[in-house]
C-alpha cells in the first residue's frame, strides 16, 4: 500500500533539519517578544507529531540531556531510521512512538513543554487534524508552548493547481510515489511548452524549483489527498477552540518591524489597523507568505519592559560556520534581498568574530547609537540567515552527546553539524 488515509507511506522522507523547531530558538524567540518561556536548562520536555526520521529531535535530545523528547510517528519505516542514529550515538533521552494521533492521544496523558510539529498539518486528513489538535487540547503543560508549520495562503494557493494535477494523474503511473512524481513533473513540462502557462509565467518559475527537488520529498509534498493552504487567522481560531492562543513566530522574520516586509504606503494601513486577524491577514498578502511556523502558548504571561532588558543584557550571541568573513552583506529573505547597512553589520560581524558575545557587550558598540531594537532587529536578521545563534550553557555531557551524534550522522552521509552550546545544528557545507 503506498497510502494511509491518503498520506504517503511507500516511501521514507528526507532528513531535515528546521532550527526554528529547536527549543533554544523557540524560548530566544517567546523572550524577545517580551513573553515568558519554559526553561530550557533543565529537565523539560518535548513531544514532536510527525516527527519523520527525527533529525529536529536527535539534535535537541544531544544538547539537552537532561530534558525528555518523545516523537510520534505512524511510518515504521521513518522511526527504524531515527532509532538506528538515536542508537549509534548512545541517545538515552528519547522515545520514538509509532502510532496515528489518535492512537497517541488515547494513551495515558503525558504533559508537555513544548509540543512540535512541522510539515504535517496541511498534508493530513481532517480526522488526523483532529487528532493533532486533541492531542495538543491534552498534552501542553499550561505553561507549555506549541510550534505549529503550515501552508498558507496567499503564497502557496497557486500550487494548488500543480498539486491536484500530481495527485490526479499518480493512481495511473506504475511504480513507486517517487517514479508517480517524475512522471506527473515531466506532464506539466509538456503541458508548459504547449503553453499552458503562456498567461502565468509564475508558474513557469514553480516548475523550475520543483525540477531541482528530491523526488522522495515531493511525493510527501504533493502526493496526499488532503493539500490544504490555509489562511493564518483561520488555523489561529481553529486552535483557539484548544485553548491556545498564537503569540508570535518562529520565523523571526515575520516577528521584525514591518518596515523591512511591507511596501512603504501599506506600512501606515497595516500599523493604523486594531484588529489583530485583519492586520495579520493584511502582513501575509504583503509578504506572499507561503508558509508559517506559527508559536501558540494557553497561558501567556508578558514579561515587564524591566525584565524584558534584564534578559536580553545577559543573553549571549555566537557566530555559526556560515558567517560571512566580509563583503557586502545582503540577507535572503522571503521577499527578496535585503542589503545590510555596511557599517553595522561589519562591527557586529567583526566584534563577534572574536567570540561569543552579550547583547550588552554588543550595544557598546558605537555604531548601535545605544539603540537596543536596532541591534535586536540585527542579530534577528543574521539568525535567519544561519550566521549566528543564542548560546546556551552546555555540560560535558551535552558536548559529548553531540559529538557522537556528529558521527553518527556523518556515517550516515548527513551533512549537519550539531553544536551543543547553541542548542542547534548547521549545514556542514555552509558558505562562506
Ligand atoms: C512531511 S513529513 C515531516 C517530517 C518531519 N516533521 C520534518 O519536518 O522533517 C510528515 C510526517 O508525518 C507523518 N504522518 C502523517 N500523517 C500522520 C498521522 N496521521 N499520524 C502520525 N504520523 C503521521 C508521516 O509519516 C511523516 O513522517
Amino acid at each position: 500500500m503506498s497510502r494511509v488515509d491518503g498520506y504517503t507511506t511507500d516511501i521514507a522522507f528526507p532528513a531535515f533539519f528546521y532550527p526554528e523547531m529547536q527549543p533554544t530558538w523557540i524560548r530566544s524567540v517567546l523572550q524577545w517578544q517580551g513573553l515568558q518561556a519554559p526553561d530550557v536548562a533543565g529537565a523539560f520536555s518535548l513531544c514532536e507529531l510527525g516527527c519523520g526520521v527525527g533529525i529536529n529531535l536527535l539534535v535537541a535530545a544531544a544538547c539537552h540531556p537532561s530534558a525528555q523528547f518523545v516523537g510520534v510517528d505512524f511510518n515504521l519505516q521513518h522511526l527504524e531510521q531515527a532509532r538506528a542514529l538515536a542508537s549509534a550515538a548512545e541517545l538515552h533521552n528519547l522515545e520514538f512512538v509509532q502510532a496515528d494521533f489518535a492512537q497517541f492521544a488515547s494513551r495515558p496523558v503525558q504533559q508537555f513543554d513544548f509540543i512540535n510539529t512541522h510539515g504535517v498539518w496541511s498534508w493530513i486528513a481532517p480526522q488526523h487534524q483532529q487528532a493533532l489538535l486533541d492531542v495538543v487540547a491534552q498534552c501542553l503543560k499550561p505553561s507549555g508552548v506549541f510550534y505549529l508549520h503550515y501552508m498558507c495562503h496567499p503564497g502557496s494557493t497557486d500550487l494548488q493547481n500543480l498539486q491536484h494535477l500530481l495527485n490526479v494523474f499518480a493512481p495511473h503511473v506504475p511504480g513507486d510515489s517517487p517514479r508517480k512524481i517524475q512522471m506527473g513533473l515531466k506532464l506539466l513540462q509538456q503541458l508548459a511548452e504547449r503553453g499552458m502557462f503562456a498567461e502565468q509565467p509564475h508558474m513557469l518559475r514553480h516548475l523550475e524549483q520543483l525540477a531541482r527537488k528530491n523526488t522522495a520529498h515531493l511525493a510527501h509534498e504533493f502526493l496526499t489527498d488532503h493539500w490544504q493552504p490555509q489562511h493564518g487567522v483561520d488555523v489561529h481560531q481553529q486552535f483557539a477552540s484548544a485553548g491556545l492562543q498564537y503569540v508570535c513566530s518562529s520565523d523571526v522574520f515575520n516577528n521584525l518591524d514591518s518596515s523591512l516586509s511591507i511596501p512603504a504606503r501599506l506600512q501606515s494601513v497595516v500599523a493604523q489597523t486594531h484588529i489583530p486577524a485583519l492586520a495579520e491577514t493584511l502582513k501575509d498578502m504583503a509578504r506572499h507568505s507561503h508558509q508559517r511556523m506559527d508559536l501558540f502558548q494557553r497561558r501567556v504571561q508578558p514579561s515587564s519592559p524591566a525584565q524584558q532588558l534584564e534578559c536580553l543584557q545577559y543573553m549571549v550571541f555566537q557566530l555559526l560556520p556560515g558567517a560571512p568573513q566580509g563583503g557586502a552583506i545582503s540577507f535572503t529573505t522571503p521577499i527578496g534581498p535585503i542589503q545590510g547597512p555596511p557599517a553595522l553589520c561589519h562591527a557586529l560581524l567583526a566584534q563577534l568574530r572574536q567570540g561569543p558575545q552579550t547583547f550588552a557587550a554588543l550595544l557598546e558598540l558605537p555604531a548601535l547609537d545605544r539603540n537596543p531594537a536596532l541591534l535586536l532587529q540585527s542579530l534577528q536578521l543574521m539568525m535567519m540567515q544561519g550566521w549566528l545563534h543564542p548560546a546556551q550553557a552546555a555540560s560535558q555531557q551535552a558536548f559529548n552527546a553531540a559529538q557522537r551524534l556528529n558521527t553518527a550522522l556523518q556515517a550516515q552521509g548527513l551533512g549537519l553539524t550539531v553544536h551543543a552550546e547553541l542548542g542547534t545544528a548547521s549545514q556542514r557545507s555552509a558558505h562562506h
